[in-house]
């Protein structure tokens, strides 16, 4: 299927692994020129090389903690005028809800929150000059689902969520929209430890897999093709939604 987003031009954050990775790569895939982050310079660069040499497109670096207003300030002068943007972030570490503390608490909302606030805030009113804007936020299943010991990251990302729920209906009229897509339990080291996506399943994880309809993790490349259809011309109707992509985890009949 051809995206129509050829050419385009996509901010991914937090993307020299993992879920945004594979946002990346399938948004390189359709033909857009991409802005990479991340905090480690070394694979970061390795990352952008490999997505050149595949995909022939653009791919500019910047390397840094996404959360600071520098690094915001150098994605923006690296892509003035985005057509894409995709918001990710690490995710806070597990913690006991009785251990954290009030600066915990902040740098979870700091990351998770505000920060994709902040670069939605900086590059909507451009796309909505254009005519034609794609943003598209990392969450997590958590949203819907709580989860014991993240629940710093549940508690942001819902807000973000609900933050965002009446800007994605107030600029859906000028071609710019914004979805949320939520990630079960994917292979990535997130998920699995430093170093560890990809590998042969412990014993632990072969019991995850086994509460999940699907059988398995997702894969960072099937997460990023969802992204990228997300942010396709073919998905200008679609906007303020919350997708689980959790190999059918989150069970609902609605
Ligand atoms: N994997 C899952 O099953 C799952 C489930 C639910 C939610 N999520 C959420 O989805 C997001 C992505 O998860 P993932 O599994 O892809 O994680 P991952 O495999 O650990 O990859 C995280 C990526 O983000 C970068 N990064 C981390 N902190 C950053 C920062 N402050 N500034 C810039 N880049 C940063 C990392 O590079 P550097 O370390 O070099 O910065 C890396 O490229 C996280 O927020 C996670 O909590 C994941």
């Amino acid at each position: 299927m051809d995206l129509g987003i050829k050419g385009r031009k996509a901010i991914v954050c937090a993307s020299s692994r993992g879920l945004g990775r594979g946002c990346a790569a399938a948004l390189a895939e359709a033909g857009c020129n991409l802005v990479v982050n991340g905090r480690d310079a070394k694979s970061l660069a390795a990352t952008a090389a490999e997505i050149r040499d595949r995909f022939g497109v653009a791919v500019t670096e910047v390397a840094g903690d996404v959360s600071q207003p520098d690094i915001q300030k150098a994605l923006l002068a690296a892509c003035p005028q985005p057509d894409i943007l995709v918001n990710n972030n690490g995710g806070p570490p597990r913690r006991e809800f009785l251990e954290i503390n009030r600066a915990q608490i902040l740098e979870g909302v700091t990351n998770n929150m505000v920060t994709p606030l902040e670069l939605i805030q900086a590059v909507i009113g451009g796309m909505a000059e254009r005519g034609f804007g794609r943003i598209v936020n990392i969450t997590s299943l958590s949203v819907y689902v709580p989860i014991p010991g993240l629940d710093v990251s549940s508690g942001a990302r819902a807000g973000l969520t609900a933050f965002l729920a009446a800007a994605a209906r107030n600029f859906a009229h000028r071609n710019v929209t914004i979805n949320n897509l939520l990630p079960g339990k994917h292979d990535t080291d997130r998920l699995r430890g430093p170093q560890r996506a990809g590998l042969e399943l412990s014993e632990n994880e072969k019991g995850l897999i086994a509460d999940i309809p699907a059988k398995r993790f997702g894969t960072p490349e099937e997460f990023g093709q969802i992204c990228a259809f997300f942010c396709s011309v073919h998905a200008g109707y679609l906007t303020g939604q919350n997708i689980p992509v959790d190999g059918g985890s989150y069970v609902s009949a609605f």
